[in-house]
């Protein structure tokens, strides 16, 4: 079972997903690590990110895990790698091509069968679970969002919000899986509001729905440390604990 938190770069994603899974005993899972493996492991081979024929085969072979907050790719730690700012990029390139998104797409599906996910992306709601029982689709304002993420990096803000507009431009306008919210996703903006609040409106929708793991201690996310709004880019969060406006 899936609980889908889909919407775009910067509108605190990670850290809600993070945060409702550790609230619920659900497990995290960040799609998008997926797409940026997937940009990583093209580069690493010299595979352009716009070669779709190409990236077909080498999506489908990759091995790609979780282990805790960790990012394993062929058993290598990429977690630190797949944030950088051009396989961010490429991420987004790659993830425009079906080929790519079809063997992402079917690895999403097989873990969230086996066990209760609060997923991340930008299609879980759409194209991964249609049928998952609690979809939100989290905005935030462009400003916002270039704003937290400037914060986070110390990357100037015009320039972070060129950057996000171009992400965000490429994610919505795709053909396949584009960044869209699910027809019964409850929408949620979390301009201007803190990450309690934000944890707290989607912790009470899933139990309005009466949302619970299969059975508890074998989801869980083994993290249950206090929630910080951080970028996605953030390996780790920061020591105090500020409203997304001041965050990603
Ligand atoms: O969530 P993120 O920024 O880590 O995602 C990186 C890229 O991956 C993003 O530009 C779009 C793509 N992505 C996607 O196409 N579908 C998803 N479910 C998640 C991410």
């Amino acid at each position: 079972m899936v609980i889908a938190i889909d919407g775009p770069a910067g509108a605190g994603k990670s850290t809600v997903a993070r945060a409702v899974a550790a609230a619920l005993g659900f497990t995290y899972l960040d799609s998008g690590a997926m797409y940026r493996s997937v940009a990583l492991a093209a580069r690493e081979v010299g595979v352009d990110a716009d070669d779709g024929v190409a990236l077909g085969p080498l999506a489908a072979g990759l091995e790609i895990d979780f282990d805790g907050r960790r990012v394993l790719l062929g058993g290598r730690d990429v977690t630190d790698a797949i944030r950088r700012p051009e396989v961010s990029a490429d991420a987004s390139r790659v993830s425009v091509h079906p080929v790519v998104r079809e063997a992402m797409v079917a690895r999403q599906r097989a873990l969230i069968e086996a066990a209760d996910y609060v997923a991340e992306g930008r299609d879980i709601g759409t194209v991964v679970s249609p049928d998952a029982p609690l979809k939100v689709f989290l905005t935030a304002s462009d400003e916002e969002r270039a704003r937290r993420r400037a914060a986070e990096t110390g990357e100037d803000i015009a320039a972070v919000l060129a950057a996000q507009l171009q992400r965000d431009a490429r994610d919505s306008e795709r053909e396949h899986g584009a960044l869209r919210p699910a027809d019964d996703a409850v929408e949620l903006d979390t301009t201007g509001l803190s990450l309690e609040e934000v944890v707290a409106r989607v912790v009470g929708l899933a139990h309005e729905r009466r949302l619970a793991p299969r059975s508890k201690g074998d989801s869980g996310d083994p993290e249950r440390t206090s929630p910080q709004f951080v970028s996605e880019g953030s390996p780790e969060p920061s020591p105090s604990q500020r409203p997304p406006s001041e965050h990603q």
